[in-house]
């Protein structure tokens, strides 16, 4: 088959709001810039953040404070050079939004209002109502196509093109039709989103299946913390559909079925709003222990009854629609039915403080970036705070495009050939030939399913070695797949089944490392191990998979700074 080759200044891979603040920027400066998205830009799984985007822009509070209530959250895993570079550069990341047009709710003097969330000490949740993602995403995305951006949309980009210890491009196909392209970049930058489709229970749209981490990890290049996954305290009970923490940041409190606002026993200071790990396992602990709510007793109200209406109308609208449209509830008349929910991927592709890709931990790769949730800088560590990842994405997707601008001309990568296009090639061909008799749909229900029970909230050494063992099986199981579908055109089944042995590759990344770290830190519980262990544990785990499929495991620094490492208490 014959590959068209497309040649960039830069190419971006994701459409959510770190890519395309990347894009905006490089077209800006003139650089010619392809965004490569498999959904539309639109339709990015950034529109579906609800609750805000810090930055200390209140009377009393400060970037200090908005650091160290970072790093603290992080259970003092987060790099605190690059935390404090993103809480420095967070009140301007907000100006830059208003200057290109999104719109915030405001407070009373007029000002940009702000809400409480978890785990701050302060206020500082800048906002749009209850669709701030929706907001930034679509005034970002109108810019970047006012600048020119090229956006190839409904195109699948399925392999990274990296010879000789330098990234040239991606080898990507169309979904509409099946053609297949090179697209050559003097910088090629991946922003493609979390890993939050490993769970059965998430908060995550269906396109996030983390292909970039597969896709960089088979080039033997290392992820990094994968075993640090945020679960939400709050997602739809059943579902696990986002219920902002604004809910709790207006006011919201969680009570069990005994009528108990329980957080009093496990955060007697913030209550409802510790940070998210802390309240997570606070409403997982009540279901264990037979205290939830529901016909399966597998939740926890939120009540805001108590509240103004006009706060929920106002503020919260549609959290009160989703509550309604999936549970029949609505909360200004009751409380409504929630539990913990996958929701945010704080491991990731390695990078620098300029978002350069890792190759290791002393050297990066050339010509190669990434930001936002797919990449890990690290300025979450071990938990993020809620409304830190919007202004990652729109800091760091900037501070990328930024780098990039700087770097281009010092980049020159080889021409790209026919032969780029191999290993893209047999993976389509594999899929849509393979003759064996596993189906995509039960395989990725068995992981799903399988990664919420044993490498979920809590863990063990037990839940995590039966977890490998799982996973090891549908590795091999998915080496029989078949697929009914063999056309060209919209081939949703090919499609899944590609993005399903990324899900099992990158799955198994999770729990080696949850099963390595003898520990408990932020997201990451065990229970065998239920504290902290500085003194062995203070690292990020740095994981290499090689051409078998084994993946090795080594320990990098922390970057410490001026923040002491402490208890956490809230
Ligand atoms: O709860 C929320 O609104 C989610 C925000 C976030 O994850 O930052």
């Amino acid at each position: 088959m014959d590959v068209k080759i497309y040649e960039y200044d830069v190419v971006i891979v994701g459409a959510g709001l770190a890519g395309l603040a990347a894009a905006r920027e490089t077209t800006a400066a003139g650089k010619k810039t392809a965004v490569i998205t498999k959904l539309h830009p639109l339709r990015s799984h950034s529109g579906a953040a609800q609750g805000g985007i810090n930055a200390a822009i209140g009377k009393d509070d400060s970037v200090d404070l908005h650091a160290f209530d970072t790093i603290k959250g992080s259970d003092y895993l987060a790099d605190q050079d690059c935390v404090e570079l993103m809480c420095n550069k967070a009140p301007e990341t907000i100006r830059w939004a208003e200057h290109m047009g999104a719109v915030f709710s405001r407070d009373e003097k007029g000002d940009i209002a702000i809400r409480p969330f978890g785990g701050q000490s302060k206020p500082r949740a800048c906002y749009a109502k209850d669709r701030t993602g929706l907001t930034l995403l679509q005034t970002i995305y109108e810019q970047a196509h006012r600048e020119g951006v090229e956006v190839f949309d409904e195109w699948y980009v399925a392999d990274l093109i990296y010879k000789d210890g330098e990234v040239s491009g991606v080898a990507a196909f169309s979904l509409r039709d099946g053609q297949m392209a090179l697209f050559g970049a003097k910088a090629t930058m991946f922003a493609t989103g979390g890993y939050g489709r490993a769970f059965k229970i998430n908060s995550n749209a269906h396109a996030n299946t983390g292909d970039a981490l597969s896709i960089v990890a088979r080039h033997g290049l290392p992820l990094e913390d994968m075993e640090f996954v945020q679960f939400h305290p709050s997602g739809l009970g059943g579902s696990g559909i986002l219920i902002s923490e604004a809910a709790r940041g207006e006011g919201g409190r969680l009570f069990n079925s005994k009528g108990e606002r329980f957080m009093e026993r496990y955060a007697p200071n913030a209550l409802e709003l510790a940070s998210r790990d802390v309240v997570s396992r606070a409403i997982m602990q009540e279901i264990r222990e037979g205290r939830g709510v529901g016909p399966n007793k597998d939740a926890v109200y939120i009540d805001l009854t108590h509240l103004d209406p006009q706060i929920i109308l106002a503020k919260l609208p549609e959290l009160r629609e989703l509550a309604i449209t999936f549970l029949g509830q609505d909360m200004l008349k009751e409380p409504i039915m929630i539990a913990s929910t996958a929701h945010y991927s704080m491991g990731g592709i390695p990078v620098d403080i300029n978002c350069h890709v890792k190759k290791n931990q002393n050297e990066i790769v050339s010509g190669f970036y990434a930001a936002g949730e797919c990449s890990c800088v690290s300025v979450h560590g071990a938990n993020r705070l809620g409304a830190n990842s919007v202004l990652e994405a729109l800091f760091f997707g900037r501070h990328a495009g930024e780098n990039i601008i700087k770097d281009i001309a010092t980049l020159s990568p080889k021409p790209l050939t026919q032969n780029d296009a191999k290993r893209m090639l047999e993976e389509y061909t594999w899929v849509k030939t393979n003759n064996g008799d596993e189906h995509v749909p039960t395989l990725r229900s068995e992981l799903q399913e399988s990664m919420t029970e044993n490498a979920g909230v809590f863990r063990t050494e037990e839940s995590l070695l039966k977890q490998k063992n799982i996973l090891q099986n549908l590795l091999k199981r998915y080496k029989k797949i078949r697929i009914s579908d063999k056309s060209s055109v919209y081939n949703t089944e090919l499609q899944e089944a590609i993005e399903l042995g990324h899900m099992l590759e990158y799955s198994l990344f999770i729990v080696e490392g949850a099963l390595a770290r003898k520990e408990s830190r932020g997201a990451h519980y065990r229970e065998d191990f239920p504290t902290r262990d500085d003194e062995n544990f203070l690292k990020h785990t740095y994981a290499y998979m090689d051409e078998s499929g084994n993946i090795t495991q080594e320990y990098a620094d922390v970057v410490l700074g001026k923040f002491e490492v402490k208890e956490r208490k809230y």
